[in-house]
């Protein structure tokens, strides 16, 4: 149970919190995001998780910040369970192994404009986080792939869709979304190191 409430709360939660951040430094994909919503939702209705399979846009969204920002940056250790050659590189026995995905998820060797925050750049392409696309690694893959991820991209999706659908999000007095300060730091998983603070104004009827 433990395991369930550490691996499950903070990845979600920073992970929205970047997303946010991200659409507000991005008023146009933020527009483009409200108004998918509002086009498949609906004004007079709340958001529900049946509405998340229509909902490309903030699919791709959602990609794009776990792209970008992946709540576990070096996944959990591995250990080499015997001498390995991999790419040419010896890894003896019971070395402790770290996949970097947040360096292949800016790896301008598979993505375009690495560090642009660009959602488009999952639409119509079959890339995924289930562990098959090595480039893309946000909840690991093979055996130890995590094992919320269900739960995980349901909350996500839900909860975004949700703040988009019934708030516009305004930053505090006259601060300047360039000036939004996107540092990482390191802790149980990547978070801001200045929490996004941010004013919601009810939108919807
Ligand atoms: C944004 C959502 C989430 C992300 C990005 C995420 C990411 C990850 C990653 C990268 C791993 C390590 C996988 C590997 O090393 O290959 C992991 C493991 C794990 N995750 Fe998640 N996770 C999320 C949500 C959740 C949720 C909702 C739960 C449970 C309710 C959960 C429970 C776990 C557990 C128990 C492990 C350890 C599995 C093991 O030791 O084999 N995670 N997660």
């Amino acid at each position: 149970m433990q395991e369930m409430f550490l691996g499950g709360s903070e990845t979600s939660s920073t992970s929205i919190e970047w997303a946010l951040a991200e659409l507000i430094r991005n008023p146009e994909t933020m527009m483009k995001a409200k108004k998918e919503i509002s086009s498949v939702v609906g004004s007079n209705k709340k958001f529900e998780e049946s509405d998340i399979d229509k909902l490309s846009y903030l699919q791709a969204v959602i990609k794009e910040t776990l792209r970008l920002h992946p709540p576990l940056p070096f996944l959990i250790p591995r250990r080499a369970t015997q001498d390995t050659n991999f790419m040419g590189y010896l890894i003896p026995k019971n070395t402790q192994v770290f996949v970097n995905v947040w360096a292949i998820g800016r790896d301008e060797q598979y993505w375009e404009e690495p560090l642009v925050f660009k959602p488009e750049r999952f639409l119509g392409s079959k890339i995924d986080y289930k562990g098959q696309h090595f480039e893309f690694l946000p909840f690991g893959a093979g055996r130890r792939i995590c094992p919320g991820l269900p739960l995980g991209q349901r909350v996500m999706h839900f909860m975004l869709g949700s703040l988009l659908h019934e708030f516009d999000w305004e930053l505090e007095f006259s601060a300047n979304p360039n000036t939004i300060d996107m540092t990482e730091v390191i802790g149980s998983v990547m978070r801001k190191r200045e929490p996004l603070k941010v004013v919601p104004k009810k939108c919807l009827v």
